[in-house]
């Protein structure tokens, strides 16, 4: 009796080994300590032995018991720690993969355009000076000496809003340029000192709308940069080297500028500056339409009348002042053909800046 108790311990240890999984661990289980494994049956024939025969086989039997369950449990947590560490090394997080793609914006055109003007212009000590979209016809035109009805309003087509008779001659609208900041700016250098306002020196970047017919050359909404520089003693000729050097840090330090007499209301004298062509260095191409030079700006010395509107005595100040596109510096710069790219939102354009 005792043998086959050993005979049952030794078979039982030896199979648990090869339990590998929960289920095969169970069926051990109810093989090797179930109701009627050979273990318990040992333990129902304990009643028929001989009375001197029961405690040492019954002490045997417990002991057999015990260990098998200690087996069962020590090849249970075994099991379960195989299992994790199998986790643990397959769902290993792997810091040094490479991380998902972030994508990352970029500049719109015309911001990188505007990034490089703001940047010259900073080098040459002009401050950034931002002015409402929103004007009043006043300040659009009638104080940069645009009376009302003047027909140097047609070249403006405007969108006025529509705000009733409440507002009687001046009407709010979006403004057709930047040129309405520069009386924002002058008036509010005079008022730090009326009667000896500071110098200024300021470009004026900022959204601009006009009633246009859309072309690949006209938008109805489109940027300006503005610049104003109102002081004692400033000439024509500081208008001429600014802007002559504005273009070569802009275009290369080989670019030749000329200026055109022009008209615009609030500049006298006007002109209009062109580059020399830059695609086929002043000889004639299809960019420059075969005249070897490419307009880049407006400008002229601020009126005596827009001085006094905005509180500059023209007796003893001078000034200039000058407007470019950014777009379209943009578009000669990048040889871009059609404005209406810049609003389109096809990424196919915008990714290529
Ligand atoms: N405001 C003018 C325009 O939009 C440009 C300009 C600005 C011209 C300043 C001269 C001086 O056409």
């Amino acid at each position: 009796m005792l043998e086959e108790l050993n005979q049952i311990e030794q078979a039982a240890l030896a199979s648990l080994d090869t339990a590998q999984d929960e289920a095969a661990l169970q069926r051990w289980k109810v093989a090797h300590l179930g109701r009627s494994s050979p273990l318990m049956l040992t333990f129902d024939k304990l009643g028929s032995l001989a009375k001197e025969e029961r405690p040492a086989i019954g002490r045997r039997a417990n002991q057999v018991k015990q260990a098998l369950e200690a087996a069962f449990a020590a090849h249970s947590a075994a099991l379960e720690q195989a299992a994790i560490t199998r986790a643990l090394g397959a769902e290993r997080l792997d810091v040094t993969l490479p991380g998902r793609p972030v994508l990352l914006g970029r500049l719109h055109p015309t911001n990188c355009t505007l990034r490089r003007i703001y940047a010259i212009f900073a080098e040459m000590g002009f401050q950034v000076y931002r002015s409402r979209e929103v004007e009043t016809d006043e300040y659009n035109f009638q104080l940069l000496n645009f009376p009302p009805h003047h027909p140097a309003r047609e070249m403006q087509d405007s969108y006025y809003i529509d705000s009733g008779t409440a507002r009687g001659d001046n009407p709010l609208l979006l403004r057709t340029h930047t040129s309405p900041g520069q009386i924002h700016a002058m008036r509010q250098m005079v008022a730090l000192n009326p009667q000896d306002p500071p110098p200024v020196r300021i470009i004026l970047p900022g959204m601009c709308f006009r009633y246009e017919q859309i072309t690949a050359r006209s938008e109805m909404q489109f940027n300006q940069v503005e610049g104003l520089a109102v002081g004692k003693d400033i000439t024509f000729g500081d208008l001429k080297g600014t802007l002559s050097d504005f273009a070569r840090r802009l275009f290369g330090q080989q670019v030749r500028s000329r200026f055109r007499a022009s008209h615009f209301p609030f500049t006298e004298p006007s002109a209009e500056m062109d580059i020399e062509c830059f695609v086929c260095g002043g000889a004639g191409c299809p960019v420059c339409k075969r005249t070897g030079w490419l307009e880049i700006l407006g400008c002229g010395m601020v009126h005596p009348i827009v001085l006094r509107n905005g509180g500059y005595d023209p007796l003893r100040y001078t000034g200039y002042a000058f407007g470019m596109g950014p777009e379209r510096i943009t578009m000669l710069l990048h040889r871009i053909e059609d404005i209406r790219y810049f609003w389109a939102n096809d990424l196919r354009f915008l990714e290529q800046f």
